[in-house]
């Protein structure tokens, strides 16, 4: 157990655990993929489905990750292969759970790399390096040309690697301090600049005048929140609003766990939980959606708002907010504020997905916090670069959908299942609501347990048939990464490959650490005691390393 007790840590206050958990979801999820997701998919069709999955596999899933977490919080675990041995008895639970290594690992490395595009564009907004470039060709061509290392006209090769390094760097600097003196300090400094530059950026777009095309920023609103019933039988549109709010609220990810394992059985998770998951649907829809597309319709018009973004997922963000900053007084002061709020949206999302593996690391083999989250921030690096240099292949959109959109189903659907039928339905009620400040409708109870898994199981049903396994077969390139070019298809391989290997490496691990530690699966953990002061957020054993 010494290791176990030595790897323990703790929130320092609740304000700081829910800024947190806000900051894990709120992200760049929030203020880039959801307008893009929303345009790409015609506004109001898409908030229905959207709505839908919020309610009926976002809350749910938020309560139950709440709960699979703080239960293996119980026996020190604050990594999902020892939360879900925790609740299911048997050799396989640790083996499933090894999805919830894989995943954070991933999407840590390839999101890193989206944050330091904000950085770098934070920096090129105030010098007014992209000044001039007021068409969406000429910008979207400074954008590729940043995007493909190969590409030099506008920058040296080491600017793009640079901003990465610091991108990276920073978030496991963060990291390495830990939770109530890293984390939890990072959320409480950087979700407030966040919600103050969203909030000047709302008010300047809605005092913008009407575009180019003599359109208002207003019917960019009207565009996103007219309801509109024409494709609510696209099955298309339904797999782009469920795989929005995996993503958003990092459902499915393995970080809200890890988060949620520093918790004591006398804290509440019930209503800290829907809060955390209504912060950031306010931050996404009223923040995030009234940002990039209002700016883009009134520019563009609602045809070219959409078509820009479906000729990329981030290019409403990238490259309209760009040409509409250059068109207003104090534009490279917005702009640097619009690319500033982005980058604290990813690092506090980022930092979240490191923490499950230096978790594991920490609690199985008794290693230091600081060694194991710069290994961690090694390995992500290197893996980083061979999306940087891979980008112009699609090698980072395999990975984004492998691990960051189809994996997150895929987790999701083994969480309900081990919470709400393995550890039973009455248990999970009664475990969620330990310490609870508010009784969940019974309602939710019902829904947890039977709508949210069918609901998963059809769209993972339908995914596999219609995206995943035509993409495994190669017919069509993945993500926004557009058709496979011919000869290209060694990049996918190697992705693949690459992908299987870190699930190898981490089976291999899990099973290294069952042996070390001598657990017997058919009899579980042993429960770690509370300490008698027993008070929110501080319940847990003393942070000793
Ligand atoms: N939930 C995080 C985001 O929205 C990952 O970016």
């Amino acid at each position: 157990m010494s290791t176990q007790d030595q790897s323990h840590e703790v929130w320092g206050s609740r304000i700081g655990l829910i800024l947190a958990m806000a900051g894990n979801a709120v992200g760049l999820g929030n203020f880039l993929r959801f307008p893009g997701q929303a345009a790409a998919n015609g506004g109001g069709s898409f908030m229905i489905p959207y709505f839908i999955s919020f309610i009926l596999l976002g809350i749910p899933l938020m309560w139950i990750e709440w709960g699979i977490g703080r239960n293996g919080g119980r026996y020190r675990k604050g990594h999902i292969p020892g939360m879900f041995a925790a609740i299911w008895k048997h050799p396989l639970a640790k083996y499933l759970g090894v999805i919830g290594l894989v995943i954070p690992l991933v999407v840590l490395s390839y999101y890193t790399i989206l944050m330091s595009w904000t950085l770098a564009f934070t920096w090129f907004s105030l010098t007014g390096d992209y000044w001039g470039r007021t068409t969406q060709e000429a910008m979207s061509e400074y954008l590729r040309s940043y995007q493909v290392i190969g590409d030099a006209a506008v920058h040296d090769y080491w600017v793009p690697f640079g901003f990465y390094f610091l991108a990276l760097g920073s978030t496991i600097w963060v990291l390495s301090k830990g939770i109530s003196g890293g984390i939890e300090k990072l959320a409480k400094i950087g979700m407030p600049i966040l919600f103050l530059f969203a909030i000047i950026l709302v008010v300047r777009v809605f005092t913008l005048g009407p575009g180019v095309n003599g359109v208002s920023p207003v019917e960019g609103y009207q565009f996103i929140y007219n309801p509109d019933l024409s494709r609510i039988g696209d099955a298309k549109v339904w797999l782009a609003a469920a795989g929005q709010i995996f993503f958003t609220l990092s459902v499915g990810m393995g970080t809200l766990q890890t988060y949620a394992s520093y918790l004591s059985k006398k804290d509440d998770i019930a209503l800290s939980g829907i809060a955390t998951a209504s912060t950031n649907e306010a931050v996404e829809v009223v923040l995030g959606g009234s940002i990039a597309i209002p700016a883009a319709v009134a520019f563009f018009g609602v045809a070219g708002a959409m078509q820009v973004a479906q000729s990329g997922s981030f290019n409403v963000g990238f490259v309209s907010m760009p040409i509409v900053f250059q068109g207003m007084p104090f534009g490279q002061m917005f702009g640097a504020m619009w690319f500033a709020l982005l980058f604290f949206a990813g690092i506090t999302s980022s930092v979240a997905m490191a923490t499950p593996i230096v978790a594991f690391f920490r609690e199985e083999f008794g290693m230091r916090r600081e060694p194991v989250a710069w290994t961690v921030g090694a390995v992500a690096f290197a893996f980083g670069i061979l999306s940087i240099f891979w980008f112009q292949y699609g090698f980072i959109w395999e990975w984004d959908y492998w691990a960051g959109t189809f994996g997150l189903a895929v987790m999701a659907f083994l969480e309900v299942v081990i919470f709400m039928w393995v550890f039973k339905p009455e248990n999970a009620w009664r475990s969620i609501h330990q310490g609870a400040d508010i009784r969940i409708p019974g309602v939710f109870k019902f829904i947890m347990t039977y709508i949210t898994p069918v609901f998963l199981a059809i769209i993972l049903g339908w995914w596999a048939v219609t995206e995943a396994l035509p993409f495994l077969r190669l017919e069509g390139g993945v993500g926004a990464g557009g058709p496979i070019a011919p000869g290209t298809e060694i990049y996918v391989h190697i992705s693949r490959l690459l992908l299987v290997a870190i699930m190898v490496f981490f089976v291999v691990m899990v099973r290294l650490a069952w042996k070390r530690n001598r657990y017997d699966d058919r009899l579980g953990f042993v429960e770690v005691e509370e300490p008698l002061e027993d008070t929110p957020g501080r319940a847990l054993a003393t942070e000793r390393s």
